[in-house]
């Protein structure tokens, strides 16, 4: 292969350089700006004829993020690039997977559609499959999807002397079921009832046996926080300390950050999203899939 990196976001350079480093292939520079009227400049600085390129861009904020990719998709094109792959630590507009109201637009599918037009192959970490099996349901193009739970597992075992795993919901179960197998970690899932996009309630059985472990919260996703608070509160409720949120991909500001601390939790992420609470690194698995995906 005659790969070629092309970083589309600073906070991913450090998987960048990484990709760069065990696929043997130059990190080559995107130059982008944005013009007075608010509409995007983008230059790749090398040539790409024959290239096999990988993009490096997680897709939190992707509304701001996809009309660059595909600038830059479309460009490498242009330029004769033999393959184009994606690396997306974190795969945007996963969570709308059916129509729960008429008329609303299903737009895990539309998203999907467009990277799969664009792309010839993709690796992201832990995607919100809830309603869909595998990312093949709605992704027409090769893909690989890399598991946190071994380095989420590791950590939880260094830190935590007798952690309980929480999930605050039944879709949780996917990951707490792996990360307690590889770690013996028991597990329990709470239910939860959304009723808006901050209007969360959740509930759970009896589980005084459990007193004396220290419960860690595990979740894909920490976005508004409401989710974390929510259980936070139940568990206290249940007589527990303040538990640590481990949470997938950091999607939450910085104001939902420090209401969890003030609630008490210790908020962990993984590096898929940047975020100070990055403490759990991914990077390796990302790789690994990335030459597992490209191997002739
Ligand atoms: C939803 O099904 C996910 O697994 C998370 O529980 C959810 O996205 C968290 O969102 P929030 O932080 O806004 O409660």
């Amino acid at each position: 292969m005659n790969t070629r990196i092309y970083c589309l976001d600073d906070h991913n350079e450090a998987l960048a350089q990484a990709v760069s480093t065990r696929m043997t292939g130059a990190c080559i520079e995107v130059v982008s700006r944005t013009f007075p009227d608010g509409e995007s400049y983008l230059r790749i600085t090398e040539d790409a004829k024959g290239i096999d390129a990988i993009v490096v861009c997680s897709l939190d904020n992707p509304n701001e993020k996809v009309l660059q990719l595909l600038f830059l998709v479309d460009a490498l094109k242009d330029m004769g690039a033999k393959s184009i792959g994606l690396v997306a630590p974190y795969l945007a507009y996963m969570r709308q997977d059916i129509r729960f109201n008429p008329g609303e637009a299903i737009s895990s599918k539309t998203f999907a559609a467009l990277i799969s037009q664009h792309f010839d192959w993709m690796v992201t970490v832990d995607p919100h499959l809830h309603r869909y099996n595998s990312l093949d349901e709605i992704y027409s193009i090769p893909n690989r999807v890399v598991s946190s739970a071994k380095a989420i597992a590791c950590w939880i075992k260094d830190q935590v002397e007798k952690p309980l795993l929480v999930g605050p919901d039944s879709e949780s179960a996917q990951w707490l079921s792996e990360i307690s197998d590889l770690s013996g970690i028991p597990y329990l899932c709470l239910e939860k009832i959304r009723s808006g996009d901050r209007d969360v309630a959740v509930s759970g059985d009896d589980f005084s046996q459990w007193h004396g472990f220290e419960p860690i919260l595990v979740d894909d996703i920490i976005s508004s926080g409401h989710t974390m608070l929510e259980t936070i509160t139940y568990l206290k409720n249940a007589g527990f300390s303040a538990p640590v949120c481990i949470g997938i991909h950091a999607l939450f500001n910085d104001a939902t950050y420090l209401e969890l601390q003030r609630a008490g939790a210790r908020v962990i992420t993984c590096n898929t999203v940047f975020h100070h609470s990055n403490s759990i690194d991914v990077n390796e698995g990302i790789v690994t899939a990335i030459k597992e995906i490209t191997r002739p």
